[in-house]
């Protein structure tokens, strides 16, 4: 079975009993300012979960497309990616909501019967290699132990003949007859942002129940792993046990005293197609895979060496395997190599990329005959990477070429700085600024001689950076960062003069939905039903224009989060992080926000709206130009 019949075949499972197909959403979240990345299936469709009617019903699923920048260290073992394809069921409301509300919709008893039936008929997984985990429960959260769960588990284990206790206290070690295993909420609870207590208020969340597959004990796994002096269990790290599924039973808001039940019930599966594809094939390395065949040949032709011949290159071919299949589908979803935000995450994956590829002996300026491979393998599930595939291939090549202008150059002042002394922060912001070295990249090449850096030495350099690249729009300093970001910092600052204006002709009601800038435009999502009249948005124009012809300052204070909302900041911040918050003021517009921003508005030029058309339901969308 090959990773696409995986995908079509869930797809077609749960379309027959149901559920309608939602396309996969792009990698760049479209109305979530507070992420980069879409890293999870269910990320677009929270607001479905707090009880918003989605089009298309109350069962969906899709196959969707994530990227977790957080992970990109984690890549190099058998099974980490940065890029995977999560298969996703929801379903909006049980059929015994309170309110009526989901008469279609399904919970635990439905999912669990239908995941089973799935990966052991469908795929046709050896149920008793399937191990299962519940939430333990928590009196001090007020949420009870999942055992509806773990029974249901257990009499489906049964009925194939495998044994199945309830293992209670798994990290102290597996009975062989034990096959279901309480955890507490660090691994059993779901939200977008973790464990209950990271939860913001509002967020939804709840408890999980996860599906493993045990690549089995004979491997010699956990002896060989540094774990080997602890009881291995489905959690360990060892890789004997791989998570395949998870299904969230989101039916909790967290509130200011604790979580209160949500208006329905909710179900959010998540399941790693790679992974069911390694469980299937029973071979622990995702890698070896098929989705990722074209590729690797594409990798050994090009570095005449085979995957697994010598185990000190597979870590670089992982390596290059996931960052250059990820590089392609982040491109194909609009990100371009850059200094900041999704761009930075992209440039530090290609330039990572290519001082390994290097490490390979792969010729130089052959990335791009890595795009391809990628294309051609998911034809049948993006058939549009093909069509872009040329595109892609230029921005990888132009990255390529770009960072080999340096790279010689940038590695001898780093073995000069390492001959003379240690890596201070400075220097890891020269090798940043001067030769393009990402921070993490120099962080890794300093660990693999043994040592740290100061990051807080380099952001005091990159801050004084700022300031630098600031003046640097007035032309008193030229190089540097100043090409990453001079227009995009502009298109910042106009956005705040933009949602301001937008609140003056249309109202208070008008707040920011979603933000995206690139070097070209801004495109600014904000609340408002209905479509902008031709005055309204002249009217508009008219704010912003004039504020940058008075050539207003553009100052900024970190307050406490108090005193910044008795200004009336608006505006989004991450609440997570902060006590103070930075609030920035261009004349009567007071936002949150983290800069950079022009010095004054002068700066900007002329302000033109290019569209005004809807997003989503009560949610309309600006593009806008400055000349
Ligand atoms: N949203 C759940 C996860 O990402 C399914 O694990």
């Amino acid at each position: 079975m090959r990773t696409d019949d995986i995908r079509s075949a869930y797809l077609n499972f749960f379309q027959k009993r149901g559920h309608r197909v939602v396309p996969a959403a792009s990698l760049v979240p479209e109305n979530d300012p507070t992420t980069l990345f879409t890293g999870s299936g269910m990320q677009p469709i929270v607001p479905y979960l707090l009880g918003e009617k989605h089009p298309l019903g109350t069962r969906i699923v899709n196959s969707q497309k994530c990227f977790r920048a957080q992970d990109i260290t984690d890549v190099g073992d058998n099974r980490h990616t940065t890029f995977f394809e999560m298969l996703g069921n929801w379903s909006f409301g049980d059929p015994t909501s309170p309110d009526g509300i989901g008469a279609t919709g399904y919970f635990k008893a439905e999912q669990i019967a239908w995941m089973w039936e799935f990966l052991t008929e469908t795929i046709g997984l050896d149920p008793a290699r399937l191990y299962f985990t519940c939430f333990r429960g928590n009196a001090g959260l007020g949420i009870p132990k999942d055992t509806e769960s773990a029974e249901l588990w257990q009499k489906l284990l049964w009925a194939k003949g495998v044994k199945a206790e309830i293992g209670e206290n798994p990290e102290a070690g597996m009975r062989s007859d034990e096959k279901i295993f309480y955890y507490s909420e660090e691994k059993n609870w779901w939200s977008r942002a973790g464990v209950p207590d990271n939860m913001p208020q509002g967020e939804p969340g709840g408890p999980d129940s996860e599906i493993f597959w045990d690549f089995g004990r004979e491997r010699g796994l956990h002896e060989q792993s540094v774990w080997k002096n602890i009881p291995c269990h489905v959690n360990c790290d060892c890789g004997r046990f791989m998570e395949i599924g998870n299904n969230v039973f989101m039916e909790y808001r967290k509130t200011s005293s604790g979580f209160e039940k949500l208006t329905q019930k909710n179900v959010d599966f998540g399941g790693g197609l790679e992974r069911i594809a390694a469980a299937k094939q029973n071979e622990p390395d995702v890698f070896l895979g098929d989705i990722f065949s074209a590729l690797r040949e594409k990798i050994e032709t090009l570095s005449q060496k085979r995957y697994g011949a010598d185990s000190k290159d597979t870590y670089i071919f992982r390596v290059l395997l996931d960052h250059l299949r990820a590089s392609v589908f982040l491109i194909a979803d609009g990100v371009s190599p850059s200094n900041t935000d999704q761009g930075y995450v992209l440039r530090r994956l290609l330039r990572r990329a290519v001082r390994f590829a290097d490490r390979l002996n792969i010729p130089s300026e052959s990335l791009t005959h890595c795009v391809n491979p990628v294309a051609f393998q998911y034809a049948e599930a993006y058939p549009t990477l093909l069509e872009k595939s040329k595109a892609i291939a230029d921005s990888i090549s132009a990255e390529e070429s770009k960072f080999r202008e340096t790279l010689t150059r940038g590695l001898k002042e780093f073995e000069k700085r390492l001959e003379v002394s240690v890596l201070t922060g400075k220097d890891a912001f020269e090798l940043f600024s001067t030769y393009g070295f990402p921070l993490e990249m120099t962080k890794e090449m300093a660990q693999e001689k043994g040592m740290t850096i100061n990051e807080e030495e380099f952001q005091e350099e990159f801050s004084k950076h700022q300031e630098l690249s600031r003046q640097a729009s007035h032309g008193k300093f030229k190089g540097g960062l100043a090409d990453a970001s001079e227009m995009s910092v502009k298109y910042h600052t106009a956005t705040h003069l933009l949602q301001f204006a937008l609140r003056k002709v249309l109202g208070g009601e008008v707040f920011q939905k979603g933000s995206n800038i690139t070097h070209e435009r801004l495109r600014f999502d904000f609340s408002y039903p209905k479509k902008m009249t031709d005055e309204e948005k002249s009217a508009v124009e008219g704010i912003v224009n004039r504020k940058i012809n008075e050539k207003i300052p553009v100052s900024y204070e970190d307050l406490p989060i108090d005193e910044a909302r008795k200004l009336g900041a608006i505006g989004l911040f991450e609440e997570k992080y902060k006590e103070r918050v930075r609030v920035y003021k261009i004349g009567d517009s007071v936002e949150f926000c983290g800069g950079p921003h022009v010095v004054t508005t002068g700066e900007l030029g002329h302000f033109r709206i290019i569209k005004e058309e809807a997003s989503s339901a009560g949610v309309r969308r600006i593009k806008a130009v400055l000349e």
